[in-house]
């Protein structure tokens, strides 16, 4: 679309369940960051939005995992989130989250539209249910044995021992991840988006815009050509973590995650905008574009437009500018494998230091194919790139002119015909930096904007006013004058992609406003300007500097993979609430057709206990009546095969397995407090 009369800008909203690492910013944040400061400085009227994903099973499962709430899970995350992006230079007009309040009512209006338009089709399947926890199992929550290579830990949709992707009916022996039961299959309605149906219009949508990258143009045309086609997806879900079904038979279910999540895009908006919201979403004449990394394409590209287009009255997006994915020292980054370079991390190691990652992911933005992020690339992009054509560049200029004139620009200068065609460039770079970032290519336009500095640091070196002040001191002032103009011009271009140093140099040499119409006028500083203080732009990153990044990364490669790693901090207050007690087992019986579990009584001094604890294939009942146990009292009553289990005993943990005893010593006193 050209011209348009507004910018809608969205970057994908990451998971509230891990903190944000270079893949996530390399993927879409800095590149969407770069197209909207770009854009705010070509005077567009734009808005950024995004905010944290907090719905989702693996949220589900990790809450699980560590006995706490989805909303713990997601409070923790999301704000850590929010203030790395905003300390990194992320400048999100709103970075909002799906668990609000204006987001539950904006996605259930949304579901209801379609479901009164009649755009939803009920559907019966059969999904694996889990008689024991009483609900329906996500893929994530059924384990079994994988058909393809009989690892035995399989998820329901995927073997992550060798990557075949799986439907839970496809696991042998499979099994609850929520009670160990045997799951069975039961019937449950759902309400489904005809995607086979739509795939007309969606091919027409495609069509118009075979300007699209390859990446994402190829994915979506195979998804649309694959053999069945496309088929109807699920928009609700059998859990209850999430957007509640609104309609009559949605009890117990709530909207899928990757129905809600892109409706979260316009939920910002309308938190931001308030009344105004619509324009943004609806106006022919704005300009929507998602910046995604590869992974989330058929999302962005196909079913969410498939939801607009039922809606009606939404525009659908111009552009898709999907990334592949970073690797980190050749290796693909995991979370779970902690293999990556967190950026609440990084911006602790390297503190002021934002653009010199900026420019390093900047510079190796997977933009067509994976790239590969290391340390040593980074040092090198920063010594040789930052600190010696930016830095070097900019220093010379500051630091001559203040010995020369201190500080103020000379006047009365006669521009040779090679200082005009030198002044001719910042015209010619600045032209390629906007025609890169229009067209999506950072990498090139951040490339144009370096090689301007190259151009800087070439007029100085072929005019040498260090040497030339000694002979003609006239022309030296033109010289001087010449660069830092193009001095000027760094400042102004480094914007969108080097918001921290652009401040810097605007400071430096004293410009008001550092606007886009600058580069259209013949002189940027005028003769006899006063330039600012100034400091060092970049400094040299030291061997041992990233020496000890590359060190803190092997550690984690020879980590033992059975260490559990730590969970988050907690203050003291918080441990002082556990209430840990000495208490000895009196009494322990199997509990029927559970394999895993002993009912115990406990004595705990002041009370007795029935405690179930899940050590029956590990001890049995008469070996372990008298022994001395730590006892976590207060912990809420819990029922399990119909049994109130009224706390809970600590146990400990071999390598191979076997569970033994957190043993407070046969001398201390039941009832007593272990601390
Ligand atoms: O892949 C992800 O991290 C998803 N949470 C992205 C969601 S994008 C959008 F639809 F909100
Ligand atoms: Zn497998």
């Amino acid at each position: 679309m050209n011209n348009p009369k507004r910018y809608t800008v969205t970057a994908a909203l990451p998971y509230a369940n891990g903190p944000v690492h270079i893949g996530h910013l390399a993927g879409c944040y800095l590149p969407a960051d770069i197209y909207v400061r770009y854009l705010r400085l070509r005077g567009k009227d734009v808005r950024f939005v995004c905010g944290s994903d907090e719905h989702g099973v693996p949220i589900t499962i990790k809450a699980k995992k560590e006995g706490v709430t989805p909303q713990d899970i997601v409070d923790r995350y999301h704000g850590m989130m929010k203030n790395a992006f905003a300390d990194f230079g992320i400048d999100f007009d709103i970075y909002s989250r799906t668990s609000s309040k204006v987001h539950h009512e904006n996605a259930s209006e949304f579901f209801k539209t379609l479901y009164e338009k009649g755009a939803l089709v009920e559907r019966e399947t059969q999904q694996y249910y889990d008689a024991e926890a009483k609900q329906f199992l996500a893929d994530r929550y059924i384990t079994g044995t994988c058909p393809n290579c009989s690892h035995d830990g399989a998820y329901g949709d995927q073997c992550e021992n060798c990557g075949t992707s799986l439907s839970p009916t496809d696991l042998i022996n499979p099994k609850s991840a929520l009670s160990g039961a045997i799951p069975e299959l039961k019937g449950t309605k759902n309400w489904f988006l005809p995607l086979d149906k739509l795939s007309p219009k969606l091919r027409a949508y495609l069509d118009e815009h075979k300007d699209w990258k390859s990446n994402v143009y190829g994915q979506c045309k195979s998804w649309l050509d694959s053999g069945d086609g496309l088929q109807p997806r699920a928009m609700t879900r059998d859990l209850d973590w999430g957007v509640p079904v609104p309609v009559e038979g949605g009890e117990g279910k709530v909207l899928y995650v990757w129905f809600d999540a892109p409706i979260g895009y316009i939920s910002a908006t309308r938190e931001l905008e308030g009344e105004n919201w619509e324009q943004w979403w609806k106006d022919e004449e704005t300009k929507l574009v998602h910046f995604i990394g590869k992974d989330n394409i058929v999302f962005h590209c196909i079913i969410f437009p498939a939801m607009l287009m039922e809606h009606g009255g939404y525009v659908l997006a111009d552009n898709v500018p999907a990334n592949e994915f970073l690797n980190l020292e050749g290796d693909k980054i995991s979370t779970s494998r902690n293999w990556a370079v967190w950026l609440h991390e990084y911006l602790e190691d390297f503190p002021g230091k934002q653009d010199v990652l900026r420019y390093a992911l900047g510079s190796t933005m997977p933009e067509t194919k994976d790239n590969d992020f290391t340390w040593k690339d980074f040092q090198a992009r920063n010594n040789n790139e930052l600190v010696a054509i930016l830095g070097n560049f900019v220093n010379r200029v500051m630091v001559l002119n203040k010995k020369y004139y201190d500080g103020v620009l000379p006047e009365g200068v006669t521009l040779s015909d090679e200082d005009k065609s030198t002044l001719a460039g910042i015209k010619i770079y600045a032209d390629r930096v906007s025609k890169g970032i229009e067209n999506y290519k950072f990498r090139d336009a951040l490339a144009e904007f370096m090689n301007l500095a190259r151009l800087g640091n070439k007029y100085l070196a072929e005019q040498e006013p260090w040497k030339l002040v000694k002979t003609d001191a006239e022309r030296t002032k033109t010289v001087m004058f010449t660069a830092s103009q193009i001095a000027a011009s760094l400042a102004v271009l480094a914007q969108p992609f080097l918001p921290h140093t652009a401040e810097k140099l605007k400071s430096f040499l004293a410009i008001d406003e550092l606007e886009w119409s600058l580069l259209d006028q013949e002189l940027i500083l005028k003769e006899g300007h006063s330039l600012g203080e100034f400091g060092i732009l970049f400094d040299k990153i030291e061997d041992k500097e990233v020496d000890a990044q590359i060190e803190k990364l092997e550690a984690t490669k020879n980590a033992d993979p059975d260490y559990e790693s730590v969970k988050e901090e907690i203050q003291f207050d918080d441990f002082q609430k556990i209430d840990l007690r000495v208490g000895t087992i009196i009494e322990a019986v199997k509990v029927p057709k559970a394999k895993k579990l002993l009912n115990l009584t406990i004595d705990l001094g002041f009370e007795t206990r029935t405690i179930l604890s899940g050590i029956a294939e590990h001890y049995t009942a008469e070996e372990i009546v008298g022994k001395k146990v730590t006892v976590v009292a207060n912990l809420a009553p819990r029922k399990m095969r119909g049994i109130e289990s009224q706390g809970m005993i600590l146990m400990g943990e071999t390598k191979e397995g076997k569970l033994t005893f957190a043993d407070p010593g046969q001398e201390a006193e039941n009832g007593y407090p272990v601390a």
